[in-house]
């Protein structure tokens, strides 16, 4: 088993089912690389047995530790994968993880390795499932947050923007956004328009609200040519380091309406801590599912909730395309802004 990519709350729930189901009712022998594909890379693992996941249900974060390495980046990963698998004698792969881990995943299946993969990330941004864990406890982080910011807007009189994770979907922030009342959510899938984001508070100001939080997901961006923005260093898959947009907004704001702002960057705080039951519960099943795949030999798919019901999906179909806010949705929610 290996977890790679972002850490996210619920990655030690899936740990812990495929191992307790792994070992009672197959007897399976396991064992978990460290820190994702660099574990596999490296031969750098942990035994895992019942006694080794003891307590770590409600615990954020993953005892496997996690990495962005990609095996596909080097000259020589995907053989030191395959040299690692034979000579550890091992059978199958259980990969939990997003886009990146299990793009890795598949290609891997396709070049004959036996796996199965589990989704995961706090950007609820993967194909072929309704949802992942963390979001939900990312989500309610989120939310939390907006709401003590609301308190102090309101005291101060300011415009208070807050960045939410969020690099090519903006789930997070659109439905913090609305679970928090915000004024103005801003998402990677539309780029905004700062005239429109000023007219909206300035609108507020008019009937006498003179606060007003502004959402903004890391990868939220504005139309091109209207507003200045930061780029920063590329990972492993090419992803670029975020964070930014928030200080940018505050700048626009305050210097477009006069009216005094703030920014709150949210980062990794929504990825820390403890899960949520229901990302507890979503974890557990997926795991579960997960072990049962593999006895199965239901090689390259991956464990997904379609409705209430835990299904399999190939690893393909769930990483052919990043899983976006639909624009109508936006729209349809965006008559509770300003
Ligand atoms: O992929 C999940 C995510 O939390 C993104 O929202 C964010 O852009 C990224 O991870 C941050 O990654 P890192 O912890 O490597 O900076």
């Amino acid at each position: 088993m290996l977890t790679g990519g972002g850490d996210c709350p619920g990655l030690n729930a899936v740990i812990r089912a495929v191992v307790r189901d792994g070992i009672d009712e197959f007897g399976d022998h396991l064992v978990g690389f460290r820190d994702g594909w660099r574990g596999v890379l490296e031969a750098s693992y942990v035994d895992l047995d019942i006694e080794a996941t003891r307590g770590i249900l409600p615990r954020g974060g993953t005892i496997l530790g996690s990495s962005r390495t990609n095996p596909y980046k080097g000259d020589d990963g995907v053989r030191r994968v395959h040299a690692t698998l034979a000579q550890l004698e091992i059978d199958a792969l259980i990969a939990i993880g997003g886009e990146d881990t299990l793009g890795v995943a598949n290609k891997l299946h396709q070049e004959g390795v036996r796996v199965i993969g589990v989704p995961k990330t706090i950007d609820n941004d993967l194909g072929a499932t309704d949802v992942t864990f963390g979001f939900d406890t990312a989500l309610q982080v989120a939310t939390d947050a907006i709401d003590r910011l609301h308190t102090t807007a309101e005291s101060h009189n300011r415009i208070l923007v807050v960045e939410v994770m969020g690099r090519s979907a903006g789930w997070i922030a659109l439905y913090s956004g609305i679970a928090g009342g915000a004024d103005v959510i801003l998402i990677p899938e539309i780029p905004f328009d700062i005239d429109r984001v000023c007219q909206l508070i300035d609108h507020r100001h008019a009937r006498g609200r003179y606060f007003s939080i502004v959402v903004a997901a890391e990868g939220a961006t504005p139309k091109a040519g209207t507003m200045e923005v930061l780029t920063g260093a590329v990972d492993e898959f090419g992803h670029p380091r975020l964070g930014g947009i928030g200080a940018r907004l505050e700048h626009e704001i305050e210097k477009r309406t006069g009216y005094e702002t703030r920014a709150t960057v949210l980062g990794h705080v929504q990825r820390g801590g403890t899960p949520t039951a229901f990302d507890r519960v979503l974890a557990t099943r997926l795991g579960l599912a997960a072990i049962r795949a593999a006895h199965d030999d239901a090689w390259g798919m991956m464990t997904s909730l379609q409705g209430n019901e835990i299904k399999l999906v190939t690893l393909a179909d769930a990483v052919a395309e990043v899983r976006r806010v639909p624009t109508e949705e936006y729209e349809r929610l965006g008559v509770l802004f300003g």
